[in-house]
């Protein structure tokens, strides 16, 4: 039985700008001791995600309106909010982007740190500290017993969050959900801290989800990576998989637009082009649709569902062995995920049809300009170009060096 199985989770928003749907049916499940990666542009749903799993979504505009999430077999969307508390607190631990939200400003760690010890644990006071000191001492903080006495404000930035680190392990949870825990540090004491999580839950067994916008942080520390867009998971795979064969053209765009460490004379880095998807639509077709140079008819109209790479065999949900599964109609070949651009002669991205024009003007406005000139009849010439100027994120380059592609 894994650890976590979460299926066809759907939370969205009631607001007075109407609803948003920000997680739209998500399917995943983690091991005991698993590291899972949970990469997208800011928006997508990364967090409510998560705060939907720990029920901590904020009330009353965030709702979940569909799906189970199993956390040793139980489902903590059935249970009550003292029950789902007790798990909060022992058995699953978070930790955010800013420990500042976390802690409270007027305690001193030690204040904080024992009572969160003594109200999970029989303990005394006494064990309770000593155990925070050993706990601070292993997070790397110097002169531990007396820093105890601090409060949050005295430590910096990558302090606290050793600190909250710290309290998280304390209970030596099994789940450990560490949402963007870095980005509000600086680059050097991220990577330090990145390691020091890394050490500490393979050490203790501990599973992870590390959310980040970056994949260049989840490459050395998990196992796992699920890709999500605009609400969905668009591809999962084992870390080494997905970096070796990334297949979704999401996901494409996402590995051209970091540094990649094993690459010699530094590849031009190119952001991926366009908007993330107005959450405030109900998705129809796939939502890269609109951004992708690969997409055809179907993918204005047609979702897809998340498919193994090659078909046959059963799907592996979890661990080293789990199943490279993508969700698009069109992949890229091994040789158009190396260019980052489809490389098929006479290929051509599908127009949005006609009836979708309407609800693609609320889009940036390039997109509508880009769609203008569509309607006025502008004839798309024939190669690896798109109604939005970007194939799954990378520019077309200009013609001379299209030639040299060996089309
Ligand atoms: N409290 C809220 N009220 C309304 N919409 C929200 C709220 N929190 C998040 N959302 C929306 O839900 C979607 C997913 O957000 P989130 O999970 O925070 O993205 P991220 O991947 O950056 O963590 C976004 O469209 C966001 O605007
Ligand atoms: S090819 Fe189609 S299904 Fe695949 S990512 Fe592009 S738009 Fe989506
Ligand atoms: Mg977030």
């Amino acid at each position: 039985m894994a650890l976590l199985s979460v299926q066809d989770l759907v939370v969205r928003f009631r607001t007075h700008e109407g609803t948003i749907h920000a997680v739209n049916g998500v399917t995943f499940e983690l091991e005991e001791g698993e590291r899972l990666g949970l990469v997208g542009e800011s928006g997508c749903g990364k967090s409510v995600t998560n705060l939907a799993i720990i029920r901590l979504l904020p009330k009353p505009a965030g709702r979940i309106e569909g799906g189970r999430v199993l956390f040793e077999g139980q489902d903590l969307l059935v249970l009550r909010e003292d029950e789902v508390r007790d798990i909060r607190g022992s058995d699953i631990a978070m930790i955010f982007q800013d420990p500042m939200t976390s802690l409270n400003p007027v305690l001193t760690i030690q204040e904080q740190m024992v009572e969160t010890i003594q109200a999970h644990r029989k303990v005394s006071k006494e064990d309770a500290r000593a155990r925070a000191i050993e706990l601070l001492a292993m997070v790397g903080i110097p002169n531990p017993a007396a820093r105890l006495k601090s409060f949050p404000h005295q430590f910096s930035g990558g302090m606290r969050q050793r600190v909250m680190i710290a309290m998280a392990l304390a209970l030596a949870p099994k789940l450990l959900i560490a949402d963007e825990p870095t980005t509000a540090l600086d680059v050097t004491i991220q990577a330090q801290v990145l390691e020091l999580l890394a050490q500490l839950t393979t050490k203790s067994s501990t599973a992870l989800i590390l959310i980040t916008h970056d994949l260049g942080v989840v490459a050395g520390m998990t196992q796992r990576i699920n890709v999500m867009y605009a609400g969905f998971i668009v591809e999962t795979a084992p870390t080494a998989e997905l970096f070796a064969r990334p297949s979704h053209p999401y996901s494409v765009g996402l590995l051209h637009s970091i540094p990649r460490l094993d690459e010699e004379g530094g590849e031009e880095l190119i952001p991926i082009e366009g908007r993330p998807p107005d959450m405030r639509r109900a998705p129809t077709g796939c939502p890269f649709a609109p951004r992708c140079a690969w997409r055809v008819e179907a993918c204005w109209t047609n979702n897809p569902e998340l498919r193994p790479l090659t078909e046959g065999g059963p799907v592996v949900m979890t661990g080293p062995k789990a199943t490279h599964r993508i969700a698009c109609h069109n992949p890229p070949t091994p040789n158009e995920v190396r260019g980052g651009r489809p490389l098929r002669a006479g290929f051509t991205a599908a127009p949005p049809p006609a009836e979708m024009l309407d609800e693609l003007s609320l889009a940036p406005a390039e997109v509508t300009a880009d769609l203008k000139g569509l309607m006025a009849g502008i004839q798309v010439e024939e190669g690896p170009l798109s109604v939005y100027p970007s194939a799954g994120g990378l520019p077309i380059p200009p013609e001379p060096e299209r030639r040299n592609d060996g089309l």
